[in-house]
């Protein structure tokens, strides 16, 4: 793909937007040295292995290899492509894009989704204007008020109202003069059977919904009274997807990187009544259950601890059955708050106050906990009783993969019901053999024995690229060896490929400080070259020159000793006639002589 983006707007976007700022909005990091680190968005982790260089403006995890600059975390996180990504920082920081470069399509590609969150933006101001300034507003205006809501945080939330009618919408986006496809992408808008569009909002509060940018990614709307159904969602779009955003996610992400911990509800109302009350580390799902995309958005980017808060034990149970196996997990603990009986969030802190709700959290109970206690509230102690409630628990304690923290839940639990531990550890183990044997025939269980790395037919390989890859990061970290690795000859040696590459590059257009960095990174189009020059990178180990030399040496020598190794099997796989292993070494050695020759 070309770039057509001139070099110097891609250097002046990244030298504006600091990679730091721009992954923190999304990552919780922490300083370390120079560096800041966090748990890794792009793989499941519990202690922090991705690493944020300010001072090289990239990123890179010592857990799963994904690694970049600006852009690429961009691409890597939201799922866009390099132009959007490029777009996106460029009209945050106000640097103009000569858009001619570009083709009709790559046009197109980068500006749907800004097209979307501008629109959404719009159709959020009318909303808002309905609510507040038009007469058809004042029924809303009322209902929310009786329902105890502050002018300041209707304001904050950007609460709305949709007029009654099917084309208040349709007409707005005419006025603007927005094309059918785009207005039918915000899904704000239906298409009739015969012809044209109709509202899907109507005489509805609405809820605009944000991201932790603060992009408006989606509406959720509630009747005025009884009629059915009560709350309406945006469809999936472009840019919304459920089972990935949280509503309140951005004005929840201070408070909850300050305490901690975050408190998870299920309603609209819910959440804007928690806020009002000050309990401003509160997100809520949007009418779907919670999904692991959810945890890892809250674990990586606000905090340690969930407090699930449900209005009743039967909807907790059933929710944290559910999502038990995803916290387990996840870097994140979980607690569960039940409210008394009759109450939601919203009911509890506008009837009782903010105190009483963070007295209700301080008595929550950890996952396993509430569920043993549910359990028992439910059969009861009796010897029946207790069956029932091993095998009740049976599932969820198999969710657990980590054996110490099973352990000790199954500890609970026999000292709860006064039975034998190990009793209950067998019937897991049981019914763990089951799904076991459910699930495949032959998957290797983990702790099976590997050869020793020294029997490893790659195990030279593997020697030879570790030293590759620091000749590589040498060379982009001190330019000063090009000259000698140039002389010596190096890079025709080297065994893998995607190293070569770079080196090669990197020989061409030597690295003297970020700018160079970036063009580097810039001149990859592959995303898996991207990730080893951030590895590359980010293991700056600060040689001299003096080093710099020893390790040519040492990889020098290293090639010369397999040769010669190569040369004496080859001589004795002659000698004992063993034709296939012949075959194998010959091919071995042909393959090293064209490497040289390339
Ligand atoms: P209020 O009655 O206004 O206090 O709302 P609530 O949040 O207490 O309502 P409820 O507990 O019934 O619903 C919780 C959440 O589930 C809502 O905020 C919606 O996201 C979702 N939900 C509830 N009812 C519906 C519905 O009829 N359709 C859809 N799509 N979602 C709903
Ligand atoms: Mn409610």
């Amino acid at each position: 793909m070309a770039i057509h983006i001139p070099e110097d707007t891609l250097s002046e976007i990244r030298n504006t937007a600091n990679i730091t700022d721009i992954i923190s909005e999304r990552v919780v990091l922490k300083r370390a040295g120079k560096d800041h680190v966090g748990l890794c968005p792009f793989h499941s982790e519990k202690t922090p292995s991705f690493t944020v260089s300010p001072v090289k403006q990239i990123f890179h995890c010592f857990g799963c290899g994904a690694g970049g600059d600006v852009f690429s975390f961009l691409m890597k996180y939201d799922g866009i492509g390099f132009f959007e990504a490029v777009q996106s920082l460029a009209r945050r920081y106000g640097i103009a894009l000569p858009e001619e470069n570009m083709s009709p399509a790559q046009k197109k590609a980068v500006s749907q989704r800004q097209q979307l969150f501008d629109l959404n933006r719009q159709v959020m101001a009318f909303f808002v204007d309905q609510l507040t300034n038009q007469p058809s507003g004042q029924r809303a205006r009322e209902y929310l008020e009786k329902r105890g809501f502050s002018k300041k945080i209707i304001t904050q939330f950007g609460l709305g109202f949709a007029p009654d009618g099917w084309d208040n919408l349709v007409r707005f986006f005419r006025k603007l003069h927005i094309s059918q496809s785009l207005a039918e992408n915000t899904g704000l808008v239906v298409p009739r059977k015969s012809s044209g569009f109709y509202d899907r909002f109507r005489n509805r509060v609405i809820f605009p919904i944000a991201d932790v940018t603060d992009q408006i990614i989606g509406f959720g709307g509630r009747v005025l009274d009884d009629a059915k159904p009560k709350y309406l969602n945006s469809p999936e779009t472009p840019v919304y997807n459920k089972s990935r955003s949280l509503y309140g996610a951005n004005a929840a992400k201070n408070k909850s990187r300050e305490t901690g911990d975050v408190y998870i509800v299920e309603g609209y109302f819910d959440l804007i009544a928690l806020h009002q009350h000050g309990i401003t580390n509160s997100v809520a799902t949007l009418g779907t259950s919670l999904t692991a995309e959810h945890i890892s958005l809250l674990s990586r980017g606000f905090a340690q601890k969930a407090f699930l808060v449900f209005d009743s034990d039967e909807a907790g149970l059933k929710a944290a059955r559910r999502s038990i196996s995803l916290f387990m997990n996840a870097a994140m603990d979980a607690a569960v708050i039940v409210l008394p009986e009759g109450y939601d969030p919203d009911s509890f802190v506008f009837e009782f106050g903010t105190e009483a709700f963070l007295k209700a959290a301080e008595k929550a109970m950890g996952m396993v906990e509430f569920l043993v206690e549910s359990s028992i509230r439910k059969n009861g102690l009796s010897m029946e009783g207790k069956v029932r409630i091993i095998a009740d628990l049976q599932g969820p304690l198999l969710e657990i993969h980590d054996r110490m923290a099973r352990s000790i839940y199954i500890q609970y639990l026999a000292e709860r019901l006064n039975v034998n531990e190990t009793a209950i550890a067998e019937k897991l183990k049981s019914g763990e053999k089951k799904v076991r044997r459910a699930r495949s025939g032959n998957q290797p269980l983990p702790g099976d024995s590997r050869p020793p790395a020294e029997d490893n037919p790659h195990f030279v390989d593997s020697e030879m690229i570790k030293i590759e890859r620091q000749i590589v990061s040498m060379m982009i970290n001190s330019p000063e060896i090009l000259p000698e690795i140039k002389k010596r000859n190096v890079l025709v040696r080297f065994s893998d490929k995607r190293l070569r590459e770079i080196a090669e590059l990197v020989l061409e257009h030597p690295v003297y400080g970020n700018e160079d960095l970036s063009r580097l990174m810039n001149r990859m189009t592959s995303p898996a070259h991207k990730d080893m020059i951030a590895s590359l990178v980010i293991k700056d180990d600060c040689r001299d020159l003096n080093q710099c030399a020893q390790l040519l040496s040492q990889f020098m020598n290293s090639i010369e000793k397999r040769q010669n190794s190569l040369l004496s099997q080859i001589k004795s796989a002659q000698e004992s006639n063993d034709e296939a292993l012949l075959f194998e070494l010959l091919k071995k050695k042909q393959e090293q002589s064209v490497n040289r020759l390339r």
